[in-house]
């Protein structure tokens, strides 16, 4: 497990109350900025549920990784609290947190359950495997969010948006760093879960967010987040990154997933992946953590 001794000393909660409101709404948001936002939120209050998913099996109960949890969890806690209020300063209306969190849980109880049940009985059947899996499971989560917080932060016209994007980059960025480490150690010489992680993710994956949102919902937005060509290029930095975890060499599966979605995404909004560009090469302009 990576030393978690450096994220205990880093960890704090997300600062906003010192964002200056007044300078937020007289910039205002985009229609589309407000729609992402609302997304971050929904998938942002989701994850302590994720949280329990995991931390109530067994093979979860290591203490560095329930020590990484912990700090995880509250820190997100609070980047869906400061999303809301951002938010409702600039005159979105937006429900509270609380009321997303179980709102949004709610919407897609079904999805949610079926989930849980494969992962309890993969968690039972195979436990080291499924510590392995689901740690690289969030190491690409969080660097696909890492990246979404850096595009607004790149592109918003509002001062306010882009400082609250980078100080929630910055802990994202972090949480990355972590369960790409923690996936490195977990996978080293175990050529079983190297397989397994690999076909689960070729088969299954999908975004974050997936979980409690339709398969529809998830391309549009995430189509919306990175229009054009830049779709390849922040899911080719995912690949990229995952490919250098042991038996991960050549991963291709968030670009292939960048493939799939063209036909579900309106016409004006699908894009051509070109052949022999190298998307993830350069793409990874990292906001120091
Ligand atoms: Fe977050
Ligand atoms: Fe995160």
């Amino acid at each position: 497990m990576p030393d978690v001794a450096q994220h205990l000393a880093l960890s704090q909660k997300l600062q906003y109350d010192d964002l200056d409101w007044d300078l937020a709404r007289a910039h205002g948001i985009s229609a589309t900025e407000a729609d992402c936002l609302q997304y971050f939120a929904d998938i942002e209050s989701q994850t302590v549920f994720y949280m329990l998913e995991v931390a109530k099996l067994e093979v979860a109960r290591d203490p560095e990784l329930l020590a990484f949890l912990t700090i995880w969890n509250y820190e997100e806690f609070f980047h869906a609290q400061a999303l809301t209020r951002f938010l409702t300063e600039v005159g979105v209306v937006a429900p509270d947190a609380a009321a997303r969190s179980h709102d949004v849980r709610r919407a897609a109880q079904l999805r949610a359950t079926v989930e849980d049940w494969v992962q309890v009985t993969l968690a039972r059947a195979l436990p080291r495997t499924f510590v392995a899996l689901w740690q690289c499971w969030g190491a690409a989560a969080e660097l696909l969010t890492t990246q979404a917080y850096e595009q607004i932060m790149r592109t918003t016209a509002n001062p306010v948006l882009r400082e609250l994007c980078r100080r929630i980059a910055r802990q994202e960025r972090r949480h990355f760093a972590w369960y790409l480490e923690a996936s490195r150690e977990r996978l080293a010489g175990e050529r079983f879960a190297q397989r397994v992680v690999r076909k689960v993710f070729e088969l299954n994956w999908t975004p974050v967010g997936s979980g409690v949102k339709s398969p529809a919902q998830v391309a549009a937005q995430i189509a919306r987040i990175f229009p054009g060509e830049r779709i390849y290029e922040v899911l080719g930095t995912i690949d990229r990154r995952m490919g250098t975890l042991p038996g991960m060499a050549g991963f291709d599966v968030c670009g292939r997933y960048a493939d799939r979605i063209q036909a579900l995404l309106p016409v004006e909004a699908r894009v051509v992946r070109r052949a022999g560009v190298d998307y993830g090469a350069d793409a990874d302009g990292e906001v120091a953590a």
